[in-house]
């Protein structure tokens, strides 16, 4: 028994002994506020792509049956002959690239027992989030895996939240009840495909996580604890620091 079968709730899915967890990576972004010339996922950071780093974290949890990744219909980077699968098919937003994914791979899982079920677990993870880690990634499925919604990393608030209009203060907000997300965020993929699908037609307007679709499906996800380090790469100074904290992990 694994500590996160002793530590869950009985479960009232018959499917829930059998479910399995993939990992499904959006990198299908252009990387605009990076500055960078190719896109931001590509860009070598301590020796090897963005993209690779936060490859490498995936496929060291055992429990991940399998990771895929969904880049754009026009990428043309050169990826390694023996990385994981591709799905060739990302949206104008990640969302859509999300959605076009995990349509896919659902499609492919009606024929092939192999692939995703509708009971699978789905742990959606940014290409961007170089700097996420085994420990991370472990503590998430540990706190979703016997939770009837799914859940996801994100960061308790440190700082005083300030509202603004024109550059200058307009409020200061509470933040006792403010999080930062962060992914993965984990769902079971049937769930989370209809809650996408039903955001489509409105072109997943303000979906800019999973669990914003899921919440509008009327879900309540569970925040787990994330990392300050399990930040997203956006802007040109993250690249630094991102290289710092690679490096120093060496
Ligand atoms: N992403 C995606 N498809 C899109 C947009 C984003 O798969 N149409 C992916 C990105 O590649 C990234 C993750 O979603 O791994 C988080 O998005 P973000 O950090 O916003 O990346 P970009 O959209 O590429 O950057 P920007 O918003 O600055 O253009
Ligand atoms: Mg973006």
């Amino acid at each position: 028994m694994t500590s996160s079968e002793k530590d869950s709730p009985p479960s009232t899915d018959s499917h829930a002994n059998a479910a399995r967890c993939f990992a499904l990576v959006p990198c299908a972004g252009s990387g605009s506020r990076a500055g960078t010339v190719k896109p931001k996922q590509y860009e070598l950071i301590a020796g090897q792509s963005m993209v690779m780093h936060t490859l490498a974290a995936l496929q060291s949890v055992t429990r991940l049956y399998k990771t895929v990744v969904v880049v754009s219909p026009t990428d043309t980077h050169a990826w390694p002959e023996s990385s994981v699968q591709r799905l060739q098919c990302g949206g104008a937003t990640r969302a859509e690239s999300v959605f076009n994914g995990l349509s896919a791979l659902l499609a492919e899982g009606a024929h092939n027992p192999e692939g995703v079920q509708a009971h699978d677990w789905i742990l959606v993870h940014d290409a961007a989030r170089c700097l996420i880690t085994e420990l991370e990634i472990n503590r998430l499925i540990d706190a979703c895996m016997g939770d009837d919604v799914g859940g996801l990393l994100a960061l308790p608030l440190p700082d005083t939240l300030k509202a603004a209009t024109n550059g200058r203060v307009s409020a200061t907000l509470p933040r006792q009840d403010k999080w930062l997300a962060q992914t993965p965020q984990m769902f079971r993929a049937g769930a989370l495909h209809a809650a996408l699908q039903a955001q489509a037609a409105d072109h997943f307007e303000g979906i800019t996580d999973e669990a914003s679709a899921m919440e509008m499906a009327g879900f309540a996800p569970k925040l787990v604890v994330g990392s300050p380090h399990n930040f997203k790469v956006t802007y040109p100074p993250d690249f630094a620091l991102a290289e710092d904290l690679l490096g120093s992990r060496k």
